[in-house]
């Protein structure tokens, strides 16, 4: 069963008068239960389509299906617009200004979040945690944003405080940081920290993790450590949890059952194989 479907995505930025083509008519499947690396050299597009799969990032043209629903169904891409800093102010900024700007249709906006709530979670190269929370308190975070959007359902709003209790606690322990459950996030390494991203995007059940570069800021103990964790979790079959990376790091791409490699914002091999269980250069 495909998680995610895109099809013909493309991708331009703004630049000065002209525009970068990061991604061009790039189309791949994943399936549930992949471990699945989008692999290139620096500026091939990776965190542009990770970005799009994200929900972070409008595309240009082209679709993009996330479980049963086709994202960008009935919109005029061309209209709409994200309206965030990261465009802002990357993008040149007297042509932004003079720009016409819209703000994504609200019926849209609302698809968006509920999605990214109930089927992605995201690790982030800089772990993003809330320095003054502890480590239970992290994980738990994403459960607190109560929604009435029904698309932004996760089947653990239906558990009892007890339950969400049991199931951060059961996370904590799968990341193996019992011993660290009240400790502030501030006082963790960069490994441990990670850890506690790895749980808090798989506390509301997603199906989907997205991880941008997630070893480029751990040394290669921690990043043995942190990519054989992933792997276990992605086998465990109650979670059931597809991984999708953007890396240029081989021993994750080693460790891939899919990689989608790219060059200049196209796809230059779709490749199935299977992945290694550890952390390694390739023979
Ligand atoms: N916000 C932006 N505004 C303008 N151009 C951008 C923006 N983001 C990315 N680009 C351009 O799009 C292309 C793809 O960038 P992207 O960040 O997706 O590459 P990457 O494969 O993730 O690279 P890296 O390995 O260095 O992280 C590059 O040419 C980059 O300069
Ligand atoms: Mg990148």
């Amino acid at each position: 069963m495909s998680v995610i479907t895109i099809s013909h995505l493309c991708k331009n930025y703004p630049l000065g008068k002209q525009e970068v083509q990061a991604v061009k008519d790039v189309s791949f499947n994943i399936e549930r239960g992949e471990f699945a690396a989008i692999s290139g050299p620096s500026g091939s597009g990776k965190s542009t389509i990770l970005n799009m799969i994200g929900l972070i990032d409008l595309p240009t043209s082209g679709s993009i299906i996330i479980g049963d629903t086709d994202v960008y169904k009935g919109i005029n891409l061309a209209d709409a617009e994200v309206q965030n800093d990261r465009w802002v102010s990357s993008g040149n900024e007297k042509d932004a200004k003079k720009k016409k700007r819209t703000t994504i249709p609200a019926k849209l906006d609302r698809r968006i979040t509920g999605l990214r709530r109930s089927h992605l979670g995201f690790i982030f190269q800089t772990f993003n945690l809330i320095p003054v929370l502890n480590v239970y308190e992290n994980i738990e975070f994403p459960l607190l944003i109560k929604s009435k959007n029904p698309v932004a359902k996760s089947p653990v709003d239906d558990f009892s405080k007890k339950e969400k209790e049991d199931w951060v606690n059961f996370l904590i322990e799968k990341v193996g940081l019992t011993d660290w459950r009240d400790h502030k996030s501030s006082e963790l390494s960069g490994g441990q920290r990670q850890r506690v991203a790895i749980a808090r995007a798989l506390v509301t059940k997603a199906p989907v993790i997205l991880a941008d570069e997630p070893t480029a800021n751990l040394d290669s103990e921690n990043s043995k450590q942190i990519l054989s964790l992933m792997k276990d979790l992605n086998r465990d079959k109650d979670l059931q949890t597809t991984f999708i990376f953007s890396t240029h790091d081989a021993r994750i791409v080693n460790m891939c059952d899919h990689v989608v490699h790219l060059l200049d914002g196209k796809i230059t091999n779709d490749e199935y194989k299977t992945g290694s269980d550890i952390y390694g250069e390739a023979d």
